[in-house]
């Protein structure tokens, strides 16, 4: 039992150990605590607090509870500041997932949200994706950039010989894979895909640099070729043909696909394979949210 004595300095009778509790009030803080202390708390403590005024009780010196009292609350501060940034470090959303995957009803603006991130975390290339196409059921996958993002989906450019577009036009299917190694995330997309219009093509293909659009005019994407040198020498002929390159066209043979989603899936790793994953489905052009076992 502790029995307060009305004279300043002489604060407590004491027995060797007893329950306290602290009712600390300070200006942004309410903080309870109730603990068990003993003889050598005592020396550090010095007094019983006022369980209603923050610095004295009514028979502390100031001085006194100021020197004693001040690095305990020091330390509750300290305390609150590990619980609030261990709150901002966990927040989660409405599902229980990671704050990161947010709570959009649109797949798109989360894909912007996330690559927003990545252009910031990855070395090089956050656009790069792997995309995979079909020919007779033969599955084939290679990277590619993405290079237009809109509601009617994820554009990259490419030659229309290639066998990725062969694939596209013989199985208008086809998947995408995002894959974000610095924020260990992922995102699969997957739906039908069409052509992009001459203008949107040509307004791209404008925008390259000079040497880029003519190795669209001299390269036969993914053919075989005799002699490196043969290729050198095709590039040197368009340059003299295209010298002007303002007067460059867009070769009929390259243009771009977009892939308008159905599906697209967020994926955060997470430690022992505990992933997080968010699923939207396209389902009479409204998008439904699941989340799915890792
Ligand atoms: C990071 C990266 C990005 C690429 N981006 C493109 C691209 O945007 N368009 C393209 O036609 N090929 C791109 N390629 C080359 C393709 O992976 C592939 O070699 C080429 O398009 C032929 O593919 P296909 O034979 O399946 O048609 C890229 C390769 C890498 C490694």
């Amino acid at each position: 039992m502790v029995t307060p004595l009305n004279t300043p300095d002489n604060i407590f009778t004491l027995s060797d150990s007893f329950l306290c509790d602290v009712n600390l009030d300070f200006p942004g803080f309410l903080r309870f605590k109730s603990s068990c202390m003993n003889f050598s708390d005592i020396g550090i403590l010095g007094g019983h607090p006022s369980t209603t005024h923050p610095i004295a009780g009514p028979w502390d010196s100031p001085h006194v509870v100021k020197r004693n009292i001040f690095p305990k609350v020091l330390n509750d501060i300290r305390l609150h500041y590990i619980d609030y940034f261990d709150y901002f470090m966990n927040q989660k959303n409405s599902l229980g997932l990671n704050s990161c995957f947010k709570d959009l009803e649109d797949p798109i603006e989360l894909f912007k949200i996330w690559m927003s991130e990545a252009e910031k975390k990855e070395i090089n290339d956050p656009n790069a994706l792997s995309l995979a196409t079909t020919s007779n059921n033969i599955p084939n996958v290679r990277m590619v950039l993405l290079k237009g993002l809109s509601q009617q989906g994820f554009t990259f450019y490419t030659n229309l010989n290639s066998p990725k577009s062969n694939d596209i036009k013989e199985n208008p299917k086809a998947a995408m894979c995002f894959h974000w190694k610095s924020l260990q995330r992922q995102v699969r997309i997957s739906g039908n895909i069409n052509q992009v219009s001459d203008k949107e093509a040509d307004s791209y293909f404008n925008s390259r640099p000079y040497e880029s659009r003519i190795g669209a005019w001299a390269s036969d994407q993914s053919k075989a070729m005799n002699k490196r040198e043969n290729f050198l020498e095709k590039i040197e002929e368009f340059k003299n043909k295209y010298k002007d390159e303002k007067k460059l066209p867009r070769p009929k043979h390259w243009s771009g696909w977009c892939l308008n989603p159905s599906s697209i899936e967020f994926w955060l790793g997470d430690q022992y394979r505990i992933h997080e994953r968010l699923k939207y489905n396209k389902l009479s052009n409204v998008w439904k949210k699941e989340i799915l076992y890792p």
